[in-house]
């Protein structure tokens, strides 16, 4: 299965992409992930991408395609991936295209997560991540017990350098004026979900947006469950 993830800043994309990696076995491949590795990495194409980052402003394509093309080219992505936060602009989904239409390949499924602007906010100033355990949470929606595991594993809880009010001002102006506009552009496999609730719930919603899960199998190498078990 090859699906795009779309959704505003604070939606969901990652922590429901990382379940369906873990229930469908498909690599869940995130442009910001690859991005902060490489800022992280000190690589040249990590310092000219930073500058963008930094201000929540969409980083050049050629950059994000260096990325993109060499994690999709990747013997784990053959039998499918989720592409969460990518694309996020026309030219990017015509770039998309191309890079399907050369291997032959097609996406099954775009699925739009749709959460209200207040709520986006409070999720994103919220998000921490755990330096022990690498485990997404939430000072405001995480549960005590979740919190709690995190300090018990020695881990700190950091906050991710765009997440500043200014800087997620401006990641959601970029989203509406760039990236809202693809669904349009993608309407025929569009699948709308709510993502209010706790992350069950959103996730229950995806797997039935989904089509099955059969002619589309991942390679038979692959890590996880078997994708037949989606809808299971
Ligand atoms: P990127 O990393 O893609 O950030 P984003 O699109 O702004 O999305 P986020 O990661 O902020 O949110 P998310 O929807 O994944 O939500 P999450 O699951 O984390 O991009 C960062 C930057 O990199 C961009 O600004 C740009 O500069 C650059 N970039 C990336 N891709 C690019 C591209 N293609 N082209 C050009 N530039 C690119 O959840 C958020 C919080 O909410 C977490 O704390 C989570 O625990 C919590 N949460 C999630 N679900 C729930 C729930 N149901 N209930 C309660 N809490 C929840």
């Amino acid at each position: 299965m090859r699906i795009v993830f779309l959704g505003a800043p604070g939606a969901g994309k990652g922590t429901q992409a990382r379940r369906l990696e873990a229930r469908g076995g498909w690599p869940q491949v995130s442009t910001g992930d690859l991005l902060r590795a490489a800022v992280a990495a000190g690589t040249p194409l990590g310092k000219r991408a930073k500058a963008a980052m930094d201000a929540g402003e969409l980083v050049s394509d050629p950059l994000v395609m260096a990325l993109l093309g060499e994690r999709l080219g990747a013997e784990d992505c053959s039998g499918g991936f989720i592409l969460d936060g990518f694309p996020r602009s026309a030219s990017q989904a015509l770039l998309l295209k191309e890079l399907l239409r050369a291997s032959r390949q097609r996406l099954d499924a775009v699925v739009m997560l749709e959460l209200p602007r207040e709520v986006l906010m409070k999720r994103l100033t919220g998000r921490r991540t755990c330096s022990a355990t690498g485990k997404l949470l939430n000072i405001y929606f995480s549960s005590a017990e979740e919190l709690n595991a995190s300090r018990a594993a020695g881990g700190e809880l950091i906050q991710r350098d765009d997440d500043t009010e200014e800087t997620i001002a401006n990641r959601l102006s970029v989203y509406e004026q760039q990236t809202r506009p693809l669904l349009a552009h993608y309407a025929g496999l569009l699948r709308r979900v709510d993502a209010a609730g706790t992350p069950d719930e959103v996730f229950e919603r995806i797997l039935r947006a989904l089509p099955p899960a059969d002619s589309t199998a991942p390679a038979a190498n692959s890590a996880g469950p078997s994708p037949g078990k989606l809808h299971g």
